[in-house]
């Protein structure tokens, strides 16, 4: 693997390797690199959590971390993307992560520049890193990903993350359901009722109402939704025992998830985002041994 811009680019090897990787890691295996590389992380919408948490990964991987601000680069100049690696290649950066909000972005980079890209998130369409840490994330929870029922809720059409996941969990054997209003349904076959998937349910996975995506032609209410798509106290009581409840956040309180579940017993949430740090080694460990 020389690049990661989408969960398509692994086999289901590769995601089962990246996994034990990254349970090593979380176990205190210290990298296993031979050069000193540097990289740097170019996040052109906002986040917290997939950069902080890929700059967490490369410094306990040893590595130089380089600081990008999308806010005060060239690209205010009009300097394109292309040529903004162009100069990160050029001043020897080895590795890149990047967020953009063009759907794949990456098009014009993957073969063309040097550094490694490893896409944080492309527009609506790809979130490699954020699959293999909600793989992670079940698989440390149930063993094994093969016949577990995920229930995706919320704003299926507009999130790279649900359709990362939707490729990278059924190939891995899970059963893949969608939940969501039909305006936002997209190319996905979606149930348009929460309740007919809840008690099945062995992983609820809420997904933020992307409101920077929508384009504000229909009316939203917040109490409205919570009501008819939301993961409320009293739907939580329906879930199974053993079931878990994970959303990517930031979350929006009491609109996709009642508050009070963000940290109830059976939430991962906050196990996702650590476990993003050890998956975010293991997959810069693996591309860049796959090019020493
Ligand atoms: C997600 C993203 O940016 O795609 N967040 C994340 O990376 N953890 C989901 C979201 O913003 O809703």
């Amino acid at each position: 693997m020389k690049n990661l811009v989408s969960m398509k680019d692994l086999s289901v090897e590769q995601i089962r390797a990246i996994l034990e990787q990254a349970q090593a890691f979380r176990e205190g295996a210290k990298s296993t690199l031979k050069n000193h590389y540097t990289m740097a992380n170019l996040f052109f919408e906002p986040s917290t959590r997939t950069k902080m948490s890929f700059e967490m990964a490369e410094r306990k991987l040893d590595m130089d971390v380089l600081p990008f601000e999308a806010g005060f680069s060239s690209t205010l100049k009009g300097e394109t993307l292309y040529d903004t690696v162009k100069v990160l290649e050029a001043i020897g950066i080895d590795a890149l992560v990047i967020r953009h909000e063009e759907n794949n972005y990456f098009e014009s980079l993957v073969g063309k520049v040097k550094p490694a890209i490893i896409n944080g998130g492309d527009g609506t369409g790809n979130h490699p890193t954020q699959s293999l840490l909600d793989i992670y994330t079940i698989w440390q929870e149930f063993g094994t990903l093969k016949d577990k029922v995920v229930s995706i809720v919320g704003d299926i059409s507009h999130s790279r993350v649900a359709r990362s996941n939707a490729d990278a969990l059924t190939r891995l054997g899970a059963k893949v359901r969608f939940v969501c209003p039909p305006e936002w349904q997209g190319e996905f076959e979606a149930v348009n009722d929460f309740d007919e998937v809840i008690a099945s349910s062995d992983v609820i996975m809420m997904l933020r109402v992307q409101h920077e995506r929508h384009d504000g032609a229909t009316s939203f209410s917040k109490e409205g939704y919570h009501e008819a798509f939301g993961l409320t106290i009293e739907r939580e009581k329906r879930m199974k025992e053993s079931s878990i409840i994970m959303h990517p956040a930031p979350f929006n309180r009491d609109v996709e998830i009642a508050s009070e579940l963000i940290e109830c017993d059976r939430s991962r949430i906050f196990k996702q985002m650590e476990n993003g740090v050890f998956i975010r080694m293991a997959v810069i460990e693996m591309i860049l041994k796959g090019r020493e």
